[in-house]
């Protein structure tokens, strides 16, 4: 499968690599409109055809499918003329700028039977996969909360704020593992250094009382990145910057044992033991590319599809409208 990689600026070159080292695909142009951007990329790859001409790489008909690598904005323009030109699309989260766009790229991959798959990378981590599966058998019980911390000095992107570019991330784990729409957001945040808010806290209230809290910061003097989880059963602490030991589970929970008016409330807090399961190793970008191609050649749809992105897109533009208001609630 031949791929053209538009966009090759701090995360393009993490697609072009994993591209290259998988079996049976070949990225044979790269475009990007940075003269910078394209040395860096001639120098690492002088056998793939580098350029600025993005219209080329998109019309090309030695090309099956597109990578749009570039800034949110460009999005949606570069996957319509790629699905217009009959390539597959694999596109950087968040999926487009608005709902509306997402949904005329869905219809239009439709029509004309191409796949699209939104880059959820974190779906395709050891650490997910491993959440997932303890919520799926049962081990944490049933879902009360998701907490996460990402927080970071920078990356300022130019086009976006803090939430939509930090959030998507637990926007599609969030979505994947409650799946459900959530009834309701509400979001707070502030800009410090441009009309851009850097700082950010994001709640969504999902039925049957689950509840997901994001904070985001480009502000933070240190970098974090971790999720607590609370279940019914037992509750976790994913800190993804641990080398090892990235999940802990803990036999931990609270139980009400009996319920005769407030005063008489009997708490039971158990405290057993704290395990951390073995991970699937291996880079995530790796195992989500190679998911993509494989969709493509078997005809089925990635679960990391359009509309999961557009139900993160969903998430982001109710988000927004909330933090415009100072924390209005939402609903979706
Ligand atoms: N999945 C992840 O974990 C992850 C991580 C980082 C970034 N991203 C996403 O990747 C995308 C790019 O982010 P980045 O941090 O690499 O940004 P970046 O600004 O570092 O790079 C973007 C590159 O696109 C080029 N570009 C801009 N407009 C273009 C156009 N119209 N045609 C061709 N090239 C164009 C720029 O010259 C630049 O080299 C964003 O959507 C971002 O959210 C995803």
């Amino acid at each position: 499968m031949k791929f053209g990689v538009i966009g090759y600026g701090y995360w393009g070159p993490n697609i072009v690599r994993n591209l290259a080292s998988l079996e049976d695909t070949e990225v044979v142009a790269i475009a990007d409109i940075s003269p910078l951007a394209r040395g860096r990329a001639q120098k690492a790859y002088p056998n793939v055809q580098v350029t600025a001409d993005v219209a080329e790489v998109i019309s090309s008909t030695e090309i099956d499918a597109i990578a749009v690598v570039s800034p949110v904005w460009t999005h949606f323009e570069l996957t319509k003329k790629a699905l217009e030109h009959g390539k597959h699309v694999f596109v950087e989260k968040p999926f487009t700028s608005t709902a509306a766009q997402a949904e005329e790229l869905i219809d239009l991959a439709l029509q004309k039977k191409l796949k699209i798959m939104v880059d959820h990378t974190f779906l395709f981590t050891g650490a997910v996969k491993k959440i997932h599966q303890l919520l799926q058998e049962g081990t944490l019980g049933k879902l009360y909360y998701y907490d996460s911390t990402r927080v970071n000095l920078g990356l300022f992107q130019h086009d976006v704020n803090v939430l939509w570019d930090l959030a998507p991330h637990d926007l599609s784990i969030v979505d994947y593992l409650i799946h459900a729409t959530p009834e309701a957001v509400v979001a707070t945040g502030a800009s410090h250094l441009n009309d851009h808010e850097d700082v950010a806290f994001m709640t969504l209230y999902f039925p049957d009382k689950v509840i997901a809290h994001i904070n985001v910061n480009w502000l933070s003097p240190v970098k974090v990145r971790t999720t607590l989880i609370g279940g019914e059963k037992r509750m976790l602490v994913w800190n993804d910057l641990s080398a090892d030991e990235k999940l802990k589970v803990y036999d931990r929970g609270v139980q009400i044992d009996s319920q005769q008016g407030v005063y008489d409330l009997l708490v039971n807090y158990r405290s057993g033991d704290m395990w951390a399961p073995q991970l699937e190793r291996g880079e995530a970008l790796t195992r989500e590319l190679q998911y993509f191609v494989d969709c493509i050649s078997n005809g089925q749809d990635p679960f990391n599809d359009g509309s999961a992105g557009l139900r993160v897109v969903r998430m982001l533009e109710a988000a927004s409208e909330s933090l415009s208001k100072r924390g209005d609630l939402v609903y979706l």
